[in-house]
Parts: structure tokens; C-alpha cells; sequence
């Protein structure tokens, strides 16, 4: 059996690393990587591959940045070229990126069954794109697997239920896998921080980082919890955000922060290892500061890891000096962290199992 597995953006590097390791592990089938190249700079991408082990990609399809429409039609094109020359029994995607959306529905038009890895993930606002990306790409789906019962319930709401496995979340294997190569006081002293009394930020999201309003709002919140808890703020700094920040002249505002280029994998888990909290707009590091037993507080206006947020763990927070200011008080205070809720660390193994019970009960569709 051939799948061809379709990455292009940071977190889908993320989870690659631990699906592609367990196909080859376990002798699952024939693994056929493609990077579509919608990220590209050696720090958003290459750093990744290096320090994940992950295997040189069998194509690259180099769509680099553009519209939403551009980006998804050079995938679109460049994943229907190679699915037709590999003929494959299957597509994976991961995630809700461009790279994702323009995979599954390549595939769909194929019918090539496409496997969905972080299936049934809803949020509002509905017209945000990574929200468009997810509702499709689960309905074109042959089979979703879920990090929760969540997600199961999710799909059970669109009448989605075929083909929906709980596997866990795969980004908590690789955790529990890399752990022992977290450098936490190493990595902080390089920084020149000190463990448990810093606070890691990111943000990168479209609709806070495109406003001049929410940006401005953003990093004015990040000076006041810098200032009001006397915590510095290493905020590694994402291409979208840097090129904003200077369009819309906010730099000034960047003064009493500590900025860097965007980090790896282990560097960014060994400072979320080592920080007091997290600030971030982004999906994973809101589920990875739980994993490494930190808050967060989540720069969104809804979020789809919602059991972290109804219980209290993680912090919605407008992007807002004020709002960033009181959810900031709220996670520094002490809370039991909750136990287990994306799974036991096995969450490939159980992806890897899915796809081999779903693909042999899958009725064979002849090709258009
Ligand atoms: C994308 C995903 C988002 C994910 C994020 C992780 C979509 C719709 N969004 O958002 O879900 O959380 O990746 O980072 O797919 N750029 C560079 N170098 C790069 C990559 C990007 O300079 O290597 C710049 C370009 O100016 C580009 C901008 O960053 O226009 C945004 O990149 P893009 O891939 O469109 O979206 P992200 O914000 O990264």
C-alpha cells in the first residue's frame, strides 16, 4: 500500500514527524512525502526537518506565500500532478492550513480516499480561513481522526460519523518523544532568562495580526503583563507579524520586549518547559504549554481545544491591553493541571491502525 502524505506549514511538520516515524516503525506502507512549500524560510521550515529527523520530501512543490486563492490553487495543482503520477491509495493531510484544504479536495476529485489527522476541530469566527480549511476538508474526508471526543462530536453535529476514529492527539507523542532532549536552563541561559520567571509569546494569526488596531492592542498587553508582573517577554517574532508591525509603524512598541527570529521545535518547547505562562494566538503551543504543565493564555476569540479553556486552564483573551492584562492575573494563579485529555501518547500508532483498518473495508472507486 502507497500513501502520499501532504505537509507545508510549521505545525504540519510537527505532526508529520511522528506519523512518518511510526509508518516507518511499524512497516505501515509506503510513506510518499510532499511539501508544498507554503513555508519556505530555513527557520519556518528546514529546522524543523533537521531537528524531527524528518526524511528529505520526495517532491517539493515550492508554492511560497500569496493569496489564499493563489496559494491553494499552485497546491491544488501541484498535489492533482503528483497523485496522478503516484496513484496512490490514499492522502494524508494534517491540520487546517491551504496546504491541507488544496490536498483534500486534489484527492476528492481523484477519489483518492483522504485521511483527515486532527479531524473535527470547529471554531468561530466561521470566516476565518483556517475554519473554511477544516469544514472541507473533514467532508471530503473518508476517514477523521480526532484528538478527542470533542472532535467526534463535532462531526456528529455536520452528520459526520463514518470513518470518525478518537486517536488522540499526535503533537503529544511527539512531546512525550523529544522530551528527553528539552534543554530548558540551557536554552534560557542562552536567552538570557531565567527559568519560571519569563513568559513565552507568540502571534501570528491573520485577523489579530492584519488589524493595526488588534496588533497595537496585542503588544501594548504584552508591555503591561511585562511591566504589571515584572516578567520579561521573549516573543519570537513570525514573518506575517514582522512584516505588519513595520507597515503599520507600531515597532516603537516592541521596545521593552525581547524579540527573536521564530524558533524550532525543541527551543520552542524547552522555553515553554522553563516559562511562568504562555501568550499565543497559536493552536499548538496552547495544547503544548499544557502538555509541558503550563497556561496560557489564548490571544483568540474562541478556541478548539475548548476542554482546556472550560475548565479553566487556558484563557481567552481579546486582543486588548485590558483583556491581556486580567487573563494574565487569572493563569499566574495556582490550578490542578487536568489530566489526559488528548490522549495517552499513542495517538499515531492508533492513526497508523485507523488507516489500515478503514483502507481495507474501503470499496475500491474507479479513477474519473
Ligand atoms: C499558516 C496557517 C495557520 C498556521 C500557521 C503556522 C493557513 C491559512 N494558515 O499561517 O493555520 O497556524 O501557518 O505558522 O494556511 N512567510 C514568510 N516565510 C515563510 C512563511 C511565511 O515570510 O516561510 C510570510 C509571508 O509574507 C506570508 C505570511 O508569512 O504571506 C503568512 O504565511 P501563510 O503561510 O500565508 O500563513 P501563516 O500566517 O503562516
Amino acid at each position: 500500500m502507497k500513501i502520499v502524505s501532504l505537509v507545508g506549514a510549521r505545525p504540519q511538520f510537527i505532526k508529520e514527524a511522528l506519523v512518518g516515524a511510526a509508518v516507518r516503525e511499524h512497516a505501515a506502507w509506503r510513506h510518499v512525502l510532499v511539501h508544498s512549500g507554503q513555508h519556505y524560510d530555513a527557520d519556518m521550515s528546514d529546522v524543523f526537518f533537521q531537528e524531527l529527523d524528518i526524511p528529505k520530501p520526495d517532491y517539493h512543490l515550492g508554492i511560497g506565500s500569496g493569496s489564499h486563492a493563489r496559494m491553494t490553487a499552485a497546491a491544488l495543482t501541484g498535489v492533482e500532478d503528483i497523485l496522478l503520477g503516484e496513484t496512490p491509495d490514499a492522502l494524508l493531510v494534517y491540520g487546517d492550513t491551504n496546504t491541507t484544504l488544496a490536498g483534500a479536495l486534489a484527492a476528492a476529485k481523484l477519489h483518492i480516499p483522504v485521511i483527515h489527522v486532527e479531524a473535527g476541530i470547529r471554531m468561530l469566527p466561521r470566516t476565518m480561513p483556517e475554519e473554511i480549511n477544516r469544514v472541507v476538508t473533514d467532508r471530503l474526508s473518508v476517514l477523521m481522526c480526532c484528538c478527542s471526543e470533542l472532535g467526534r462530536r463535532n462531526l456528529a453535529a455536520e452528520g459526520l460519523t463514518d470513518g470518525v476514529h478518537v486517536t488522540g492527539d499526535v503533537m503529544y507523542d511527539l512531546f512525550l518523544r523529544m522530551r528527553p532532549r528539552f534543554t530548558p536552563e540551557k536554552t534560557c541561559a542562552g536567552n538570557g532568562l531565567k527559568p519560571e520567571s519569563f513568559v513565552l509569546a507568540t502571534l501570528h494569526r491573520d485577523y489579530n495580526v492584519d488589524t493595526p488596531a488588534s496588533l497595537r492592542g496585542m503588544l501594548e498587553g504584552l508591555a503591561a503583563v511585562q511591566e504589571v508582573h515584572a516578567l520579561p517577554i521573549l516573543l519570537p517574532l513570525h514573518p506575517r507579524t514582522r512584516k505588519r508591525i513595520q507597515d503599520f509603524g507600531l515597532a516603537p512598541l516592541l521596545a521593552g520586549l525581547r524579540i527573536c527570529e521564530p524558533l524550532g521545535y525543541l527551543e520552542t518547547m524547552s522555553l515553554t518547559c522553563a516559562s511562568r505562562f504562555i501568550i499565543s494566538d497559536s493552536g499548538g503551543l496552547q495544547k503544548e504549554a499544557y502538555y509541558a504543565g503550563k497556561r496560557c493564555v489564548v490571544m483568540m476569540p474562541d478556541t478548539g481545544w475548548r476542554e482546556l479553556t472550560d475548565c479553566g486552564w487556558n484563557v481567552l483573551c481579546a486582543p486588548q491591553r485590558e483583556s491581556i492584562l486580567a487573563a494574565a492575573d487569572r493563569v499566574m494563579a495556582a490550578m490542578p493541571c487536568p489530566q489526559a485529555v488528548y490522549g495517552d501518547g499513542a495517538a499515531a500508532k492508533k492513526i497508523i491502525d485507523s488507516v489500515l483498518g478503514a483502507l481495507h473495508s474501503t470499496p475500491e472507486t474507479p479513477a474519473p
